[in-house]
């Protein structure tokens, strides 16, 4: 693993009306399809599993075995489902991805549907990016006017209908059981499991549901084989991904690299921390997961590399934070994102990301007392691993770790009585009705 670059999902952003078929295809897009089509769809399977692809949702799960999950013998309609509704605070992969080049998704789509026997596909994608739903659809339409969707493609025998459903705007809604409720129709709540969504998933039957990285990673390991995706990465998480910087860097933005850089590799390709500046904070993983701190830069950013560390890979979404981001206010302003996207089905998470508002909202004016930090990690404590899915134990993150490792400067702002970054903070907040 080097610091280099590895542009494949990006490689073509910045040519000419990137998202047009034409452009597509005069860099050779739509032929992993075709050598697909030629391929026993068992094999397309192998090839993914041989490639070590891992999941590029946040949890890692292997997809190759992820499709293999897939009951053939069961005569109900199998359906593949992608995963777009990104909203993770940080996260901002998927959303450019399929701005710039939504035919690598498409064709990846089609390559994976045809894999695990699906006729029917569903892009589910978030529904406030509209520019992005009109230019899936406007990139869909193009290609079933290529041949590449819907009936006998290619004269294969193959057939494959793909509809873009644009969500109604729940962070929830990306919990992959939740996206299944909605797309039936229904409020997005989380199901229960057993049984899985490969057994009884979308109208109860067989599905897939992948992270659009995921699946537009596919055409380049069938393009290139297995072992090309392999021999980037590390061992156990193999290829490449996009990590996504945000906040105070030089050049924030998209570096498509392999699994294992660092973030000290990453800073450097970024320019650097914002001038004057020294890295304070950072997420991994966008903010359901743990923080890491100057002294994390060295942590290969794969998956065992950050779950060695105490924290997770997740989506890859830096966010980068220097020293004038006052680390309370940060959690509160996320922790604010989990109380209002909780969707109420569990009690520990419903009440229990409304009791840590009230209490980091007291201690970030600087009106608790350190018993707090401890009232803090209980709150926590009663949910994680208690609530029904994880959005709850993501809410427990970004405070368990800032507890850890800025315990300091909680009790800073009890000192000082209120926030020692800005003393006109606190007042801001209660004038903005951000505590309730
Ligand atoms: C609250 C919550 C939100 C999620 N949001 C997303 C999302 O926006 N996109 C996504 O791909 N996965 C999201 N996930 C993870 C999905 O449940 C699922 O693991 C993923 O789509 C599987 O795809 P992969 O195997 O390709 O990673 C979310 C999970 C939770 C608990
Ligand atoms: S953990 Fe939160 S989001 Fe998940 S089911 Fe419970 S209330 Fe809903």
């Amino acid at each position: 693993m080097g610091g280099v670059l590895t542009p494949v999902l990006t490689d073509n952003w910045d040519a000419e009306r990137s998202w047009t078929l034409a452009s597509y295809e005069a860099r050779g897009g739509y032929g992993a399809l075709r050598k697909a089509l030629g391929m026993a769809p068992d094999d397309v399977i192998a090839a993914v599993k041989d490639s070590g692809l891992r999941g590029r949702g946040g949890a890692g799960f292997p997809t190759g075995m992820k499709w293999s999950f897939i009951p053939q013998d069961n005569p109900k309609p199998k359906y593949l489902v992608v995963n777009a509704d990104e909203s993770e605070p940080g996260t901002c992969k998927d959303i450019p991805l399929m701005m710039a080049s939504p035919h690598t998704l498409v064709e990846g789509v089609i390559i994976s549907a045809y894999a695990i026997r699906a006729e029917r596909a569903f892009i589910y994608v978030r529904g406030e990016v509209l520019h992005v739903v009109r230019r899936l659809r406007a990139a869909v339409r193009e290609a079933y006017a290529a041949g590449h969707l819907g009936q006998d493609i290619h004269g294969s025998g193959y057939s494959l209908e793909l509809v873009v459903h644009a969500g109604a705007g729940a962070y929830i809604c990306g919990e992959e059981t939740a996206l299944l409720d909605s797309l039936e129709g229904r409020r997005g709540q989380p199901r229960l499991r057993p049984p899985f969504p490969a057994v009884a998933g979308l109208y109860a039957s067989p599905t897939v549901i992948n992270n659009v990285e995921s699946i537009a990673s596919v055409p380049s390991i069938v393009a290139n084989g297995p072992q090309w995706f392999a021999s980037m990465g590390t061992e156990k998480s193999a290829g490449y991904g996009i990590f996504s910087l945000s906040g105070h860097v030089q050049r924030p933005g998209q570096y498509e690299a392999p699994l294992g850089i660092t973030l000290r590799q990453l800073i450097d390709l970024a320019g650097g921390i914002r001038e004057g500046h020294e890295l304070k904070f950072w997420t991994p993983g966008g903010s359901s997961t743990p923080l890491f701190t100057a002294e994390h830069l060295d942590v290969p950013l794969d998956f065992e590399g950050v779950a060695a560390a105490g924290s997770m890979l997740g989506t890859r979404a830096l966010q980068i934070f220097d020293d004038t981001v006052c680390v309370v206010r940060a959690v509160l302003r996320w922790t604010e994102f989990y109380k209002h996207e909780s969707c109420g089905k569990c009690t520990p998470c419903r009440e229990g990301t409304w009791w840590l508002v009230q209490v980091l909202a007291r201690l970030e004016k600087g009106q608790g007392t350190a018993e707090d930090l401890d009232l803090l990690l209980d709150q926590c404590d009663n949910i994680l691993g208690r609530s029904f899915c994880a959005l709850g134990d993501g809410a427990t993150s970004p405070i368990t770790s800032s507890i850890k490792h800025f315990r300091e400067e909680y009790l800073a702002h009890l000192t000082h009585g209120g926030c020692p970054f800005d003393p006109a903070a606190s007042t801001l907040f209660a004038a903005e009705g951000a505590v309730r």
